[in-house]
């Protein structure tokens, strides 16, 4: 089969877990020539994920890493396992597994790289320019982060609802409703490996009024995480993400878009209609 390619646009692969409703957004997109990027694969950890079919629907490969499988296998002597990673070094690199029991934690981790490497294998036969994480429930080793984050390059990119450094982890929108925020926030960021911690490339905010419950407040950021996403992967397409290092060494970054702030003001005046 010939494949066509369109001149400057990415090539972005997805990981899902669940809904996709942020693929769904991609997707619509890309079809209606608004996303500089061509989803050229979609991949799950779980079989059921409905982001599975929602690609299937727009012609898009999809592919399944069965994690689940991969962690319930009994791996008795994790360091004599065949792996393409120092597992020692490794578990010195990974930042947010954590046991008292150091034998515990190179079994889990040695599994997390066979289900990686599987991972791996498969979206690099896609050759994506970036991984793009939507809603994948998954950790990210430094094995794989490391395969992606290479020569100054950063390839993986997440969405978070939450405005980190506020509220990392798997439950955003509960906790920031739950701390009685009146704000909630929207971040793009490229991962590292801390969890949520890697460079910011955009952030925005939706209000939090007195009467919302948690769904509201769940659909309001929502519907800003699906202008953000396509708008940041439409940046990073016209070479407008510029990383730099900010006074305390972290990596940052800086978007050179000319319309940068009135996309900025468009996001929030949305989300205070
Ligand atoms: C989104 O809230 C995203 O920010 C988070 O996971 C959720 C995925 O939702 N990382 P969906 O599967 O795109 O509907």
């Amino acid at each position: 089969m010939i494949q066509h390619q369109s001149p400057n646009k990415l090539r972005i692969a997805v990981l899902v877990s669940g809904s996709g409703t942020n693929l769904q957004v991609l997707l619509d997109r890309s079809a209606a020539g608004d996303l500089a990027a061509e989803i050229v694969a979609v991949v799950s950890d779980r079989p059921e994920a409905y982001g599975r079919v929602r690609a299937e629907r727009a012609g898009v490969p999809t592919h399944v890493v069965d994690y689940r499988a991969y962690l319930q296998r009994e791996v008795e002597k994790p360091l004599e396992l065949k792996l393409p990673v120092n597992l020692e070094e490794l578990a010195r690199r990974q930042k947010i597994l954590k046991s008292s029991d150091p034998e515990k934690l190179l079994q889990r981790l040695a599994k997390l790289v066979l289900a990686e490497d599987e991972l791996i294998g498969i979206l690099d036969s896609y050759r994506p320019d970036y991984v793009c994480l939507a809603g994948f429930m998954r950790l990210l080793s430094p094995y794989f982060l490391g395969h992606y984050n290479r020569g100054g390059q950063w390839r993986v990119v997440n969405i978070h609802p939450a405005l980190l450094p506020a509220f990392p982890g798997a439950h955003g929108y509960e906790d920031t409703f739950c701390y009685g925020c009146k704000w909630g926030g929207i971040t793009i960021h490229f991962a590292d490996e801390g969890e949520d911690t890697g460079p910011i490339v955009a952030q925005a905010v939706y209000p939090i009024w007195p009467d919302d419950d948690m769904e509201k407040v769940r659909q309001r950021g929502l519907s800003l995480e699906y202008e953000m996403y396509a708008q940041c992967i439409n940046w990073l397409a016209a070479g407008q993400v510029e990383l730099c290092s900010s006074p305390n060494l972290r990596v940052d970054t800086r978007i050179t878009d000319p319309d940068y702030q009135i996309i900025m003001r468009s996001w929030i005046d949305k989300a205070l209609a």
